[in-house]
């Protein structure tokens, strides 16, 4: 036998062989155990929820889970779009819900809307980095892992009647590869029956148009296959949102109050927000966390290992090896390290090159300098000695004419002292 064929032999699995037990045995509880272990860990559910200020995403959320989150208001003059979470503990019966609530403030209030979306898909990508950051530890803890990867991305749209904006398309679309999307029209109460199928049909036809990928019901189990078809075709839901109780006939419900009427949160008749509860908390809140996991999360994590230079093997060469492209890549890290050292260094040479050539034509121009300065010293110098010598020579023939005035002075007064003398002389004599 060749050795391929061998190879062959020995990784096909044997057929399994079917077995009929002699008694009950007990693995039947395993679905108990599942649910006893779920709930004794807890679930955690993450909605995003995406709408401009005001749109009504508060009182929706304090409505589905009926509930005071919070009240505080976001202001309408934020510089760019801000994320901001906020996690509850929740508990209904002996389950307990983590749940965490995420408003993108400030979308939609910018001039410039450009980037809008940015801050939304760059914090999805951050809570599935920080989650496989946990998985590629080597001591895991995913068992009490706050796993905050968002499973649900509320898309609150304003009940204008016409077209989606195009921020909406554009947001939409850069989402939707990275979280299930489920549109809402908001503050349905304030458009009219007919207009507001008119424009159901109109949205779902621009999301389809321009490829948006929103979530669709599972209709692969057949327990719920029914009414998630049904819903599927309901969307998007058309929601009113309130606390507020109001009496209608004997009994009090969540209601908003109008001079002409009042329009009921949980009646389906006035709105979608019974169905919206349905297929996100009671019917679906599991798909969503799952198709996260596994579409979403599986998505961002093969293109982050490819980028890291993992890769799978196709079927025929040789079996993933986590040591050889650790190996690839250390030897890829090292050489690129090595020429950038090389670079470096090179730089830095021709750096110490420029620098001495600046340096030496520096010391030439002061050189110059120098010598200059040096002539001219040399010049002033010279006509400073030949203005002494001049003034000495001034100097010299003002002493000799003086000492000649002051001879001829002297000659002079020695003559006139001696005549008086002779005159005396001379009438002693008469
Ligand atoms: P920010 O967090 O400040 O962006 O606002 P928000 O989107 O959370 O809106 P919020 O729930 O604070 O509601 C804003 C206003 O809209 C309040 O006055 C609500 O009473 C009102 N509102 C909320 N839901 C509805 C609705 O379904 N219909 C109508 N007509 N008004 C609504
Ligand atoms: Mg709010």
């Amino acid at each position: 036998m060749a050795a391929t064929d061998l190879e062959r032999f020995s990784n096909a699995e044997p057929e399994p062989r079917s077995l009929s037990l002699g008694g009950h045995v007990g693995f039947d509880s395993l679905p108990d155990q599942l649910v006893s272990k779920s709930v004794t860990q807890g679930f955690s559910f993450n909605i995003l929820c995406v709408g401009e200020t005001g749109i009504g995403k508060s009182t929706l959320m304090n409505t589905l889970f009926n509930t005071t989150f919070e009240t505080e208001e976001a202001s309408h003059h934020e510089e760019c779009v801000r994320l901001r979470p906020q996690t509850y503990d929740l508990q209904e019966s002996n389950v307990q819900l983590k749940l965490t609530i995420v408003d993108a403030v400030g979308f939609g209030d910018q001039i410039n809307k450009d980037e809008s979306y940015r801050p939304i898909v760059d914090y999805i990508d951050a809570q599935f980095e920080n989650y496989l950051q946990e998985e590629l530890k080597i001591r895991r803890s995913l068992f009490d892992y706050h796993d905050t990867r968002i499973h649900v991305c509320l898309y609150f749209i304003t009940p204008t009647g016409h077209s989606l904006k195009s921020l909406d398309l554009v947001t939409m679309k850069k989402l939707d590869s990275k979280v299930n999307i489920i549109p809402i029209i908001a503050k349905a109460d304030t458009i009219s029956k007919s207009e507001l199928h008119k424009f159901k049909i109109k949205i779902m036809g621009e999301l389809v148009s321009n490829g948006v990928q929103i979530y669709q019901f599972p209709t692969d189990d057949e327990a719920v296959a029914e009414i998630n078809a049904v819903m599927n075709a309901h969307l998007p839901f058309a929601v009113v949102g309130s606390t507020e109780e109001v009496k209608v006939g004997n009994k009090l419900v969540r209601a908003r109050q109008y001079p002409w009427g009042v329009v009921q949160v949980e009646n389906e008749n006035h709105c979608d927000f019974v169905k919206l509860r349905e297929m996100l908390i009671r019917v679906n809140m599991e798909d969503l966390r799952e198709q996260t996991h596994s579409r979403h999360y599986e998505l961002y994590r093969r293109c982050k290992l490819e980028e890291m230079g993992f890769q799978d093997s196709d079927g025929d060469s040789q079996p993933f090896s986590l040591q050889e492209t650790y190996e690839a890549k250390r030897k890829e890290f090292l050489s690129e390290l090595q020429r950038k050292e090389e670079e470096m260094r090179q730089m830095f040479v021709n750096k110490v090159k420029e620098t001495e050539l600046e340096l030496k034509e520096k010391e030439r121009e002061l050189h110059e300098k120098f010598e200059h300065l040096k002539r001219l010293h040399q010049e002033e110098k010279r006509k400073v000695e030949e203005k002494r010598r001049e003034l000495e020579e001034e100097t010299n023939a003002f002493n000799r004419r003086k000492a000649a005035v002051e001879a001829l002075q002297s000659q002079a007064l020695h003559a006139t002292s001696q005549q008086p003398l002779k005159k005396d002389k001379d009438k002693k004599k008469s």
